[in-house]
């Protein structure tokens, strides 16, 4: 089909765009989540429960009902062990709580900063799975259904 000479450019310039747009979508949280949780996690959030990879889908957000399953989630051992610096952590919880955690996210929980990711890091529960366990049943007893 003939496009008129001056469209061309358009053309190639929208398509310039696009593609530039698409290379920074996979930047930052994004990206750091696809090389460090999503073998685990899968790319939807939803683990593998049957296998002790809890799902995140449409959860995740009630554990910032509690100071300790806000404190819990950057405690596991998988955001524990990654190389991602404090700012990155936070920026990547800050990504999860705002798109997979779905509606489960309060609305007026506020961002992780870089510090509190610090804090929390620095000051790990003992036994993460039982602080789990005394979590879930909390927010259970609230009315929040998790696995
Ligand atoms: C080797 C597999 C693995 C990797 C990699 C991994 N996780 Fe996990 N994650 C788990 C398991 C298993 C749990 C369940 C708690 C536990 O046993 O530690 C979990 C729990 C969690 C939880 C708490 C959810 C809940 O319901 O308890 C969050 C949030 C989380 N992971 C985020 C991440 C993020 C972010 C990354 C990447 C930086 C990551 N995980 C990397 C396996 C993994």
């Amino acid at each position: 089909m003939a496009v008129p000479h001056r469209w061309k450019w358009l053309t190639v310039w929208l398509l310039g765009a696009v593609l530039s747009q698409s290379a920074q979508a996979v930047q930052g949280p994004q990206r750091n989540y696809m090389l460090q949780c999503m073998g685990c996690h899968l790319e939807d959030g939803s683990g593998k429960p049957e296998r002790g990879i809890p799902n995140m889908a449409g959860v995740l957000g009630h554990f910032l009902r509690l100071p300790e399953g806000r404190a819990l989630i950057v405690q596991v051992p998988g955001v524990m062990n990654t190389p991602l610096d404090d700012r990155q952590v936070a920026d990547l919880m800050n990504w999860l709580l705002a798109g997979m955690a779905g509606t489960s996210r309060p609305a007026d929980a506020p961002p992780y900063t870089a510090d509190e990711v610090k804090a929390l890091r620095a000051n790990r529960p003992a036994d993460v799975p039982k602080a789990r366990a005394e979590v879930v049943r909390r927010l259970r007893a609230m009315g929040y259904a998790i696995e």
